[in-house]
């Protein structure tokens, strides 16, 4: 039911497992100064150990293989490489550490996808304006560059940014992430912008000076909920729930699959909303250059981040300042009837995994799929036996068998987040979604399979013996 080569995954991202935050000569990120301000992160946790993946890589590998995946999916740290964020200065350890990452889980059978960029800039880029500042884009081109020509002789499957949405939204209208600027209405639209122009600049690169020999494929991860209207019957719900799908998938989709530019949904709603406030100075929305490298078409798969769905009604469009709720007016309600999984925002909805790969298919041109995230937290005691996220897993791979068996949609690859519990972001260590646990109090930070681990494994197991026959 799964095609041959179905890549099984599992995916980590640098600052949430490596820890060595400034071991052997590794420079900052925005993440590493975020956590270190009173006040950012639950409880003042920080990633400055993390799992410490840095030191204790041979047991993740052992835990992968444990696993028996196919594929694992992990990120670079630029401050690593790099720690000044340019290539004017290259850390060799950070090089030596990953290259055996990789060559270990070559030697072992399992296919490194590796992203370049998972939240991490180098704070010595921040200084110079991060994504809010155009050059960027070239600086991530130069790292990218880099990347390629220094591990793209065995990495073949490679993801530019991860998840712009939560990036921009996050880290620059709401401020919750790092760098932790409010700024709503306005600098949420020039980071996607920026994180558009530097994705599009690296996949040019890579088609044209590396693709020829390394024969790779590189795309974006984009994180999107599936989304309905409360009431199917009201129309100004359907229209509401189609802006926040603009607002969201479509903000980054459209672009790079669909037709080069913003949704028109999108563009027109920010237009009409600067003017009713009397905002000055242009769009909020930037336009893309005819002088730079095009963006549709900048993708060699859909890499898609799926956790949740939300009913959608119309709201927030009145209001009188101007933020990204103002402007695509539309409410996200949960559904009582859908169960919660250990955070506020998850709601455990299988199915819409289903809906939104049928959504792709449809609307982005039957792209191949590889789902690159999709995941269960947990929070509070500790449960090894965690059987909802066993249920939770069954469920959802189900749903996705459904999507390539019944509507054939082209999926490639499911990797489940996490590997392991790791430093989940502002709830810092609190919210566990790992297939391993880890114990944060133990210096050996050691690495325990959940059941849920367990079973993953044997439908790993399952799906590749049925393949083979
Ligand atoms: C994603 C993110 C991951 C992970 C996950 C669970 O947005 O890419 O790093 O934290 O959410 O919240």
């Amino acid at each position: 039911m799964f095609p041959c080569g179905f890549a099984w995954g599992a995916a980590t991202a640098a600052y949430q497992i490596e820890g060595g935050w400034e071991a052997d000569g590794k420079g900052a990120s925005i993440w590493d100064t975020f956590c270190h301000e009173k006040g950012r992160v639950f409880g003042e946790h920080n990633g400055d150990i993390a799992c410490n993946s840095y030191e204790l890589w041979d047991r993740d590998l052992e835990c992968i293989q444990q696993l028996g995946l196919t594929h694992y999916r992990l990120s670079l740290s630029w401050s690593r490489l790099l720690p000044d964020g340019t290539t004017e200065h290259v850390n060799q350890k950070g090089v030596q550490y990953y290259n055996k990452v990789i060559d270990d889980l070559l030697v072992c059978n399992v296919t490194p996808m590796v992203t370049l960029y998972h939240f991490d800039l180098p704070q010595a880029l921040q200084d110079k304006g991060g994504w809010k500042s155009a050059s960027v884009a070239s600086l991530f081109d130069s790292y990218a560059r880099f990347c390629f020509q220094t591990f793209g002789d065995r990495v073949k499957l490679w993801i530019t940014i991860n998840e712009p949405y939560v990036c921009a939204k996050l880290g620059h209208e709401d401020g919750i992430h790092a760098p932790g600027l409010k700024e709503p209405g306005t600098a949420a639209y020039l980071v996607g912008h920026n994180m558009l122009r530097a994705h599009a600049m690296a996949w040019h690169s890579y088609d044209s000076l590396y693709r020829p020999k390394q024969k790779g494929a590189v795309s974006l991860a984009i994180n999107s909920d599936w989304v309905e209207p409360l009431h199917p019957g009201c129309p100004d719900h359907v229209a509401a729930a189609e802006r926040l799908l603009a607002f969201s998938l479509g903000w980054f989709a459209w672009p790079v699959f669909v037709t080069g530019d913003y949704p028109e949904i999108m563009r027109s709603a920010i237009d009409a909303q600067s003017e009713r406030l009397g905002h000055s100075g242009g769009s909020r929305l930037p336009s893309f250059s005819e002088d730079e490298p095009q963006v549709l078409g900048t993708a060699d798969f859909f890499a898609l981040n799926y956790y949740t769905s939300r009913k959608v009604k119309p709201g927030g469009g009145h209001g009188r300042t101007l933020c990204m709720k103002s402007d695509r007016d539309a409410e996200e309600v949960l559904d009582p009837s859908w169960p919660i999984s250990g955070v506020s925002w998850l709601a455990v909805v299988p199915d819409g995994i289903r809906k939104l790969l049928n959504y792709i298919k449809d609307t982005c041109n039957n792209p191949a799929v590889y789902i690159t995230e999709n995941g269960f937290a947990q929070v509070g005691p500790l449960q090894i036996e965690d059987e909802r996220r066993c249920e939770f897993y069954k469920d959802t791979i189900l749903e996705v068998a459904k999507a390539v068996g019944e509507d054939k949609v082209n999926v490639r690859g499911y990797f489940a987040w996490s590997l392991l519990d790791n430093f989940e972001w502002a709830d810092g260590t609190s919210v566990r979604f790992g297939l391993f646990h880890v114990d944060f109090s133990d210096t050996q930070r050691r690495r325990t399979v959940y059941r849920s681990g367990q079973e993953y494994a044997k439908m790993i197991q399952k799906y590749k013996s049925d393949q083979s026959r």
